[in-house]
């Protein structure tokens, strides 16, 4: 079976092929941070606009590039949220009009269901049950995982994702948008003794995160500042607020699975691109004895194989899932728990 996967949930246009048989067969991407960039942040409305001019090209690139005719299509998946409404409807519209053109049932993908489901697209995945720490622009979440659509939230963030508490940081800094890898990068050089910035409910008794505290703390350091801030300045600050983060996330996480019992950790979403989340989590599970596993690189931040491979796990299970009722609509804000299994 072929399904076609369509991801326009934000600012990224994702479109692939996974063939159930054979695997990936070919995914294309285009990222719209260049033309966000001078807003400081993701302006919809152009978002929207540019789903609608790169999804069918992007279209042409995956089946070009996979060698398969249209009519190879078996069932198309789509985001269908949450995600920004405009954005999702360019997806969902071109999903939908593209099946009811070949003649093909359609489905609407949870966007978080994708992130969670990635790792198991890389060489060595991970069997079911594991824990899942879902790190996004918009998400932050511990989740039991204990097979396609059985999915129980642990904790989650109160405030702020990590994805927001890095961007809205790095921004404070002058770095950009978005503002995860710069402020990663920038990181490195700087020197770790120079500022301890605060932990946000790191002895809490329970999975939940808040990270907004911990921007404001990055902003009263930049204010206390009575100069210029010089780049070593910045890479110390840097280094303190991706210090904080990762103890962090990482405690969390060690803590999710010794209340679970679980030896499998799983992490998804964008932030898990981080290289010194990475390097932490490998240690943890070193020190702990725990296996942890991450999605290819390129499959971390968005993309449309996530949503192909998550369509496809869906069908799988239940073939009735995809619909030949293009009556579609879309989810902006939408629960992974609420999902049916
Ligand atoms: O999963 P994703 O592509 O989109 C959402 O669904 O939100 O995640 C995007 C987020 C952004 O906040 C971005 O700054 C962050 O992931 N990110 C990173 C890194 N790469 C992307 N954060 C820290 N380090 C990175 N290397
Ligand atoms: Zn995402």
């Amino acid at each position: 079976m072929i399904i076609l996967g369509v991801e326009s949930s934000c600012d990224e246009t994702g479109l692939a092929l996974y063939d159930t048989e054979r695997g990936l067969r070919a995914h294309a991407l285009h990222s719209q941070v260049a033309m966000h960039e001078e807003y400081g942040g993701v302006v919809p409305e152009l978002a929207s606009r540019d789903h609608v001019r790169r999804a069918l090209p992007l279209l042409g690139q995956v089946m070009r590039e996979s060698e398969l005719p249209l009519s190879a299509i078996d069932a198309i998946a789509y985001t269908q949220g949450p995600g920004l409404a405009g954005a999702l409807l360019v997806g969902a519209s071109v999903a939908n009009g593209l099946a009811l053109a070949l003649d093909r049932p359609v489905l609407g993908v949870h966007h978080l269901e994708g992130h969670l489901l990635s790792p198991l697209l890389s060489a060595t995945p991970p069997a079911f049950p594991f824990i899942a720490l879902l790190v996004s622009g918009g998400h932050t979440q511990l989740m039991r995982v204990d097979g396609v659509g059985r999915y129980q939230l642990l904790g989650e963030t109160l405030d702020d994702a990590a994805g927001e508490a890095f961007d809205k940081s790095a921004k404070l800094l002058g770095l950009g948008y978005p503002g995860g890898p710069a402020i990663s990068r920038l990181a490195e050089f700087g020197d770790p003794d120079a500022y301890t910035l605060p932990r946000p409910m790191l002895h809490s008794k329970n999975l939940d995160f808040s990270f907004s505290g911990l921007k404001t703390a990055v902003l009263t350091l930049v204010k206390n500042h009575t100069s210029n801030l010089c780049e070593q300045d910045k890479a110390n600050i840097a280094r303190a607020f991706v210090d904080a983060i990762v103890e962090v996330l990482v405690a969390k996480c060690v803590a999710a699975l010794k209340q679970t019992g679980m030896k499998r950790l799983v992490i998804a979403g964008g932030v898990g691109a981080n290289a010194q989340l990475r390097a932490a989590l490998n240690a943890a599970a070193a020190r702990k004895r725990f296996e942890v596993f991450y999605p290819e690189l390129a499959l971390c931040t968005d993309n449309g194989a996530m949503i192909a491979f998550a369509g496809a796990l869906r069908l799988q299970q239940n073939p009735a899932a995809a619909t030949r009722d293009y009556g579609f609509n879309v989810k902006p804000r939408w629960p992974l728990d609420a999902i049916d299994s």
